[in-house]
């Protein structure tokens, strides 16, 4: 049975048994900030198991986009997986555990046609708070599941959200397992044998738990069920795991064809590959777009990781778009708006992809000579990575993971900590050039500041130099050497220089050079920019061609490839910063096309 006509008789058979169908609700949570992401099927339900009434009625049936991004660094084994489905049914105040069984029971060995022998279940033991489940396990037995086939087992594997101790509706479940062992099962049923694979879990939430740590009855006893569809699908056509299914099966041959390597040997990368495109496609079909923070980072992250992965078999760029119209093609069937949305979601991600591709080879030059200096990486170092390298924190942690290395997360995280503050409250900016994140306003802005620096030069004389630099993603801030106040004809000289410059769209390269080459070759910046220089050699941007140089300095990076891509720029503020220095606050794209119009 494919995945599709899985979902498909799920559907169907709650249907029949009166429930209705609701759509998907958005992976991004819409009323509750305290999660990026719909976790579970009953995320969005939450006020309805409460007893708010839902408009559909009381039997609601569906298959919910989850994410769970607590084992990214799982992923790439047999079983984690980030994106997922899954198949629930529900009673708000309506059935409970007979029905609820009886109907599983029912769609396993009479719809899906599964032997009874291949399953095993497990209850709630009970404990001090809650009485054991007594009431499943007769209705199990009922249906003539022998006894040793049934597992009585704590609140840490019984009780949903597992060990009951976060407030928020919950109760005792029971859980179905299918046994995927090649002989027949054991009489016996082991939950600590992992050839029993759980397929299912009903869960009857009749509890509240207060912040006091109390169990309240909810006003009424709810069912939430939940059927991962990607594992139930590869359990039942006897497949090893999910990759194996055809929900993979095609997203792995594109990898295998664009980055020309064979799935067998390069299982992990792989896997890591397909699973985190598949999610970020669903993440930034439902509005997220990679970013530095919420859900946006957890997109950006994702497809870092996928295009560190390629570098691994050998591509250094261009393998994302193969791999996202593959994994579109397999999920376009039960999300048809993917196929609308396409172009956009290709184009996010291989912007994504270009901008990490140009800065990852060096980062992990960098990473390679941090750790043979030290044996170790800090949070310092992370923080030089990730500011001047866009490695995300969790990339550089398992860098050094995969050295064997261990990381003092608590020390390591709290030291990258103090540096990211460091740097966005002003410190250290001047070196750091003051780029404290890699979205595309910032890459601009920064490329920005390089032409008024030469521009500055060109209208007030050869005396200016920088005195610091700031940059958000909405505007830039250039500290220069200067004693009086610009006159309304120089700020305007400036600009239009700057613009001529864009107009040009001058191309943007870099060289590795020493200082005294660097000095040679005309380039000015911070000599001593501890950021740009690697190996005694700096690194020079040049703004133009070898023919037309029109600003050369030292920085590192990154700049956008072509000064058009700035569009448009504008002064909005020249004003004192201390004793001969002058500040300088501007705007580049729509922005400064808006500065600009407004003045007339
Ligand atoms: N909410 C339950 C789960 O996620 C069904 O397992």
């Amino acid at each position: 049975m494919t995945a599709n006509e899985l979902r498909k008789h799920y559907i169907e058979f709650f249907v029949s048994n009166g429930h209705v169908e609701i759509p998907s609700a958005s992976l991004i949570p819409e009323n509750d900030p305290s999660v990026l992401f719909t976790t579970a099927g009953m995320h969005p339900l939450v006020p309805y198991l409460k007893g708010e009434k839902h408009p559909q009625g009381n039997r609601l049936v569906d298959y919910q986009k989850c994410v769970r991004t607590g084992d990214i660094d799982e992923v790439g084994d047999e079983t984690h997986l980030t994106f997922f489905e899954m198949l629930g049914n529900w009673s708000l105040g309506d059935y409970f555990k007979e029905e609820s069984i009886q109907w599983s029971y029912e769609f396993l060995t009479k719809e899906l046609n599964i032997d009874l022998s291949k399953l095993a279940f497990s209850v709630f033991s009970g404990d001090d708070d809650v009485a054991r489940d007594e009431e499943s396990a007769n209705v199990w037995l009922k249906l003539g599941v022998p006894e040793d086939r049934i597992a009585y087992l704590n609140k840490e594997d019984n009780w949903w959200p597992a060990g009951g101790k976060n407030p928020g509706p919950q109760g005792p479940d029971t859980e179905i397992f299918y046994w995927t062992g090649s002989d027949s099962a054991p009489d016996i049923f082991d939950p600590e044998n992992s050839l029993w694979v759980e397929i299912w879990n009903n869960v009857f939430m009749q509890y509240d738990r207060t912040s006091e740590g109390e169990y309240v009855e909810l006003s009424q006893q709810n069912v939430d069920t939940g059927m991962g569809l990607e594992r139930t699908t590869a359990v039942l056509q006897g497949k090893a795991n999910v990759y194996e299914t055809e929900l993979f099966v095609p997203i792995i041959k594109a990898i295998e064809d664009i980055a020309n390597a064979t799935y067998s040997g390069n299982e992990r990368a792989m896997r890591i590959i397909a699973d985190h495109i598949r999610s970020s496609i669903m993440m930034i079909n439902d509005g997220a777009k990679p970013s530095n923070k919420d859900q946006g980072y957890i997109v950006r992250r994702l497809v870092r990781r996928a295009v560190r992965q390629f570098l691994n078999l050998g591509l250094e760029s261009g393998g994302v778009e193969t791999v996202a119209v593959a994994a579109i093609a397999t999920l376009s069937n039960a999300y048809p708006e993917l196929e609308d949305k396409r172009a956009e979601i290709v184009a996010e991600l291989t912007k994504e992809e270009a901008k990490f591709s140009k800065t990852l080879k060096k980062g992990l030059g960098e990473f390679e000579k941090m750790y043979k200096t030290a044996g170790h990486v800090s949070g310092e170092e992370a923080f030089i990575l990730y500011s001047t390298y866009g490695f995300p924190l969790e990339l550089t942690e398992e860098l050094v993971r995969e050295k064997g290395a261990d990381v003092d997360l608590d020390i390591f995280q709290l030291e990258f900590k103090k540096h990211q503050d460091l740097s966005r409250a002003g410190a250290g900016q001047k070196f750091a050039g003051g780029l404290a994140d890699h979205s595309d306003e910032s890459t601009r802005l920064h490329t920005a500041t390089h032409l008024l620096h030469k521009a500055l030069k060109l209208v007030l004389g050869d005396h200016v130099e920088q005195k610091g630099s700031n940059i958000t993603s909405e505007r830039l801030r250039f500290d220069f050497s200067h004693d009086t106040k610009m006159t309304v004809e120089q700020k305007a000289e400036v600009e239009s220089i700057v613009n001529t410059a864009i107009a040009k769209k001058y191309t943007m390269s870099f060289q590795d050079m020493t200082v005294d080459e660097a000095k040679e070759a005309g380039a000015i910046g911070l000599f001593e920019d501890k950021y740009a220089q690697m190996d005694g050699k700096v690194k020079v941007y040049t703004a133009g061609s070898d023919s037309e140089v029109f600003s050369r300095e030292i920085c590192g990076g990154p700049h956008v490839d072509n000064t058009g891509e700035l569009v448009s720029f504008a002064i909005v503020k020249e004003e004192a910063s201390s004793a001969g220095v002058r500040r300088i606050k501007a705007v580049v794209g729509e922005s400064a096309q808006k500065t600009l119009g407004a003045r007339g």
